[in-house]
């Protein structure tokens, strides 16, 4: 069952969706050689809750930190933790806001000092794949022709996109139906509809697009030690443009 959110909800979700955006956007400005992940993720908790809100992710299945902070090879679920970050990394940080009954779920890479040329590109071509994604996000198309849209875009770069972890809906729960995956042929799926709401989260690989869970049960890592980057942002479908509910305030 994939809920369609009245506009009382959606405004519950532009409310958390805010925060969570506001929150990446104060990671990326932390991000500089010396931080560890850990401080990254202190701050991310204390402006969530100084808004009101709870992290999404603290405690969720057990996972230990308010943001998931993935640096590297690593493509997503890092663990916060004393991690010095370096000149040349690319830093993965996703957070989720919980307020008034409603989760936002946002993420973004960002570079550490002056990266490599083909890191800039993954993580250019990463947020591009969502944008991709996004000419599909309208009443009438169906779900996967966003996935199809997002790998046709990273795989004509020359990169790959992750298949074991997917997007999904995004509401009174951080994960609802439908699944998004970033992957497949057009034309599957539910159709979309004005008032469903979405996190659409490429994960793009310069190497292979193989994954491995690390022990801790948490952090994933591309097989081949490739650098990975993620992109995401929770939306609302509308009769016309999606809305993207993880923006920051002009
Ligand atoms: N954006 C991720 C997701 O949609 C973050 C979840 S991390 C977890 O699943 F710790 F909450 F699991
Ligand atoms: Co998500």
């Amino acid at each position: 069952m994939i809920s369609l959110k009245s506009p009382r909800d959606i405004e519950g979700m532009r409310r958390a969706g805010r925060i969570a955006a506001e929150a990446r956007s104060i990671a990326g400005r932390m991000i500089r050689p010396g931080v560890t992940t850990l401080e990254i993720d202190q701050a991310v908790r204390a402006y969530i809750e100084e808004q009101g809100a709870t992290p999404s992710f603290l405690n969720y299945n057990g996972y230990p930190g308010s943001a998931c902070i993935s640096v590297n090879d690593v493509v997503i679920h890092g663990i916060p933790g004393p991690l010095v970050l370096q000149e040349g990394d690319i830093v993965s940080v996703d957070v989720g806001a919980y307020i008034g009954g409603f989760h936002g779920d946002c993420a973004a890479t960002f570079p550490c000092g002056q990266v490599s040329e083909e890191a800039a590109r993954l993580i250019a071509v990463t947020e591009q794949s969502f944008w991709e994604g996004m000419k599909f996000a309208r009443p009438r198309c169906r779900v996967s022709d966003i996935s199809h849209a997002i790998q046709s875009y990273v795989e004509a770069q020359g990169f790959s996109i992750v298949r074991d972890f997917v997007g999904h809906g995004v509401g009174k729960k951080l994960h609802e139906a439908p699944e998004v995956p970033n992957f497949g042929n057009p034309g599957h799926g539910p159709r979309l509809m004005a008032g469903m709401t979405l996190a659409v989260e490429p994960m793009v690989n310069t190497g292979a697009w193989q994954v491995k869970v690390m022990p801790d049960g948490w952090t994933v890592r591309t097989t081949d030690g490739a650098l990975a980057a993620h992109y995401e942002n929770s939306i609302l479908i509308t009769t016309e443009e999606p809305e993207i509910l993880t923006r920051v305030e002009e």
